[in-house]
């Protein structure tokens, strides 16, 4: 049940495979690192979402939730920097002209240390004194490294000019400080209290890849957690552990996760502190989320920016004042992809190899397969029964071609925790079998009993 160097590959192959995830525009040819979710991708994802909601906004009195646009005016990027910093160093290959981030070049030959906190100059004298090598060709001949700015323009209304260009946001958390005063004052919160979303974020990254891990159109699901200055430090690490808790719930293995603080000079220029949850991935160790403490920076900003009074007043000690905020900021798909290396796993079960997602049932995008042994004698319309009365309370599948041996594989691979199966004895005694996908143990229990049974196993 080990997983190999090439997991990473036979993962993305068994996405296409069993319609999890799809190259985007496939019939095209493709568009670069686009992806699109399938069947199963999608409800996997939105089980993720489901959750996600529930731990840190539904289950919590301090958290409320938002959905704002992802074209925002375009002072608001001004605002906060992104127009002026939300850059890369790009570099350009001399010889096959292929485009990279210096910063990632140096961190990948020489160490994160290395490559944090550096200017321009001082990438490309590194690149240049340690001849490091262009991924593509081997060359060691580079452009000097430039600033990009990684956010996507387009025009707003029918006129292309300066005045109609907008952004597609480059992360949700600017539609919550923009709604800061909003949210404030009619949701009656004290603080400390939060504003989380989920939502789609842009950014055109200079080397996207590793499948769905760094692309250029991804989703966030970010909290800015409004707290007064004083005490940041202890909340702060309430948030680590509450982030990582939430991993374990979705089934996360935990030793393959780890914290990381960035060094002073790596922080984003936003951020006081910064500690990152990692997930060892296949191709080594990634960033699967972000918790920043942002200080009173952004919605200073706002303030400076649109003129607008963004304080906040604290009734019992009569004072004035921004608030300080706390930002756990993760990539949903990261964690698709983190949910998905995470469950792919190889056993033999009755002497025959097979593949299967152990997903945390509750994920599981399907919950439970419904099997007629054969399509005659009465069993079709028995496990259609069955379907039909458990299909408001879960996703059910009904399933009555090829043997069940293979019907069992093909669950098995798009991680289904429960078959179960109409045979003769159910036309005598009302029972059927569930097996369950890890163990591949067979049970009989009565129909009548089986959305009951399944709800628990589902706890
Ligand atoms: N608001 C803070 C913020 O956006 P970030 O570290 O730039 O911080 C937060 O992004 C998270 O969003 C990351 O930890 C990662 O999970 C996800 N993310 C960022 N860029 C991404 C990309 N190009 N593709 C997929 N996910 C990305």
């Amino acid at each position: 049940m080990d997983k190999k160097d090439d997991s990473m590959e036979k993962v993305v192959a068994l996405c296409k495979r069993r319609g999890f995830i799809f190259q985007g525009s496939e019939i095209y040819g493709g568009l670069a690192n686009t992806w699109d979710f399938g069947p199963y991708g999608v409800e996997l994802k939105n089980n993720i979402k489901r959750s996600w909601w529930k731990h840190f906004i539904q289950e919590r009195e301090d958290m409320v939730g938002l959905d704002s646009s992802i074209l925002m005016h375009p002072k608001v990027w001004e605002a906060t920097g992104h127009v002026a910093s939300f850059t890369d160093p790009l570099i350009d290959c001399k010889k096959c002209h292929e485009r990279f981030r210096g910063d990632k070049l140096i961190e990948e030959n020489m160490g994160i240390e290395a490559a944090a906190g550096k200017s321009l100059k001082e990438i490309s004298e590194i690149i240049k004194k340690n001849k490091l090598k262009c991924p593509k060709c081997g060359s060691t001949d580079f452009t000097e490294a430039r600033e990009f700015n990684m956010m996507f323009k387009t025009n707003q209304g029918v006129i292309e000019n300066e005045t109609s260009m907008v952004y597609l946001r480059p992360e949700t958390a600017q539609g919550i400080f923009v709604n800061f005063r909003n949210i404030s004052a009619i949701m009656r919160k004290k603080l400390p209290f939060g504003v989380g979303q989920i939502g789609k974020a842009f950014r055109n990254e200079i080397t996207p890849g590793n499948f769905i891990f760094r692309t250029r159109e991804f989703e966030q699901m970010e909290i800015e957690y409004f707290i007064k200055e004083e005490g940041w430090e202890k909340l702060f690490k309430e948030w680590e552990d509450l982030c990582k808790e939430w991993f374990e719930k979705l089934g996360i293995d935990k030793k393959n996760m780890r914290y990381r603080e960035h060094d002073p000079k790596e922080l984003a220029f936003y951020s006081k502190k910064t500690v990152d949850i990692e997930y060892k991935f296949p191709f080594g160790w990634g960033e699967l989320m972000g918790i920043a403490y942002r200080t009173d920076y952004d919605l200073n900003r706002h303030i400076k920016f649109s003129n607008q009074d963004l304080t906040y007043f604290d009734q019992e000690t009569n004072e004035r004042f921004v608030p300080h905020v706390i930002e756990p900021s993760f990539g949903m798909d990261r964690t698709v992809l983190t949910v998905l290396v995470n469950a792919y796993a190889e056993d033999s079960l009755g002497g025959e190899a097979r593949i299967f997602m152990k997903f945390d049932p509750k994920i599981a995008p399907v919950k439970a397969a419904i099997f007629p042994l054969i399509k005659k004698e009465g069993l079709p319309e028995i496990g259609r029964k069955i379907w039909n009365d458990l299909k408001s309370e879960f996703t059910v599948e009904y399933d009555e071609s090829g043997s069940i041996g293979k019907r069992y594989r093909r669950q098995d691979e798009i991680g289904t925790p429960f078959c179960v199966t109409v045979d003769f004895d159910t036309l005598k005694d009302n029972t059927v079998t569930i097996r369950e996908r890890d163990s591949g143990e067979q049970k009989r229990v009565k129909i009548e009993e089986l959305k009951g049974i399944l709800t628990e196993k589902m706890r």
